[in-house]
């Protein structure tokens, strides 16, 4: 299965969310070997739902608290995304991660109940520009991806993770696919050794229609977690097409 994933963050209105999912349901969706995924606002999400026809679609938010419910004034609950049929929910997203004070030990309680009450996790990791530097991705990756799955029960659910380097979201500047190459295939390698999990890896950061062609030529990239270009239908319509062609 390849994934094709909109993150819409902080932008589309209801009426823009509807106006997209309307015009790319008119377009052909067949294929099953690839699933998209919207992750719209949360105000966005019951009404994109309500319109919601295509099977290859599913919904995500991106965020989720990590207690069930109570006094968290401002939070969404798991609950509250079941209800309206959402399935997956992004964590560990690096804007969470700096603007909101999101750390690892938090994201391994949201994966925790995300798991234990029945959402698919998409778990975002990757270095910042200093990092890369300094020759510490992979001392960054281990650590985020071991305190974020630190004594969670991960076999048999649908976990997806996405490898974005933060110095390749929303900049222009995507990874080389020998940076993308190199990175997705030590977490594929050392998520096998340590948590004896094969899951599938996306690649996340400046994704468009031009430059991810080449990316879907490495073996272990299963798709795309997309930002700014999931906001026009025609361009995030050629990714999926594009991610099709394979
Ligand atoms: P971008 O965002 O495609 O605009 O770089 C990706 C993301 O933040 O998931």
């Amino acid at each position: 299965m390849k994934y094709c994933i909109a993150n819409w963050k902080m932008n589309l209105t209801i009426s823009e969310s509807i106006l997209f999912l309307e015009e790319l349901q008119k377009k052909n969706l067949q294929n099953t070997k690839t699933k998209i995924i919207l992750c719209p606002s949360f105000t966005s999400l019951n009404d994109i739902n309500n319109i919601l026809f295509s099977n290859n679609i599913e919904l995500g938010a991106q965020n989720v608290h990590q207690e069930l419910k109570g006094a968290f004034t401002g939070e969404i609950s798991i609950n509250m995304l079941k209800e309206i049929e959402c399935k997956w929910v992004i964590l560990g997203h690096s804007e969470r991660r700096q603007h909101f004070n999101e750390e690892d030990v938090i994201i391994n309680d949201k994966l925790n109940a995300v798991i234990q009450n029945g959402l698919n996790p998409i778990l975002c990791i990757g270095e910042n520009q200093l990092q890369r530097d300094k020759d510490e991705t992979f001392s960054v990756l281990k650590s985020q991806l071991n305190t974020a799955l630190y004594n969670i029960n991960i076999k048999n659910i649908n976990l997806v993770i996405a490898y974005e380097p933060i110095w390749a979201i929303g900049t222009g500047v995507n990874a080389t696919c020998k940076q993308i190459d190199e990175v997705i295939n030590w977490i594929s390698e050392f998520l096998l050794q340590e948590f004896s999990i094969k899951v599938p890896i996306l690649y996340g950061g400046s994704v468009t229609s031009s430059n991810c062609s080449s990316m879907l030529d490495l073996e272990k990239v299963s798709g795309f977690l997309i930002g700014t270009s999931s906001l026009d239908v025609n361009e995030f319509y050629s990714i999926y097409s594009i991610i099709n062609e394979r």
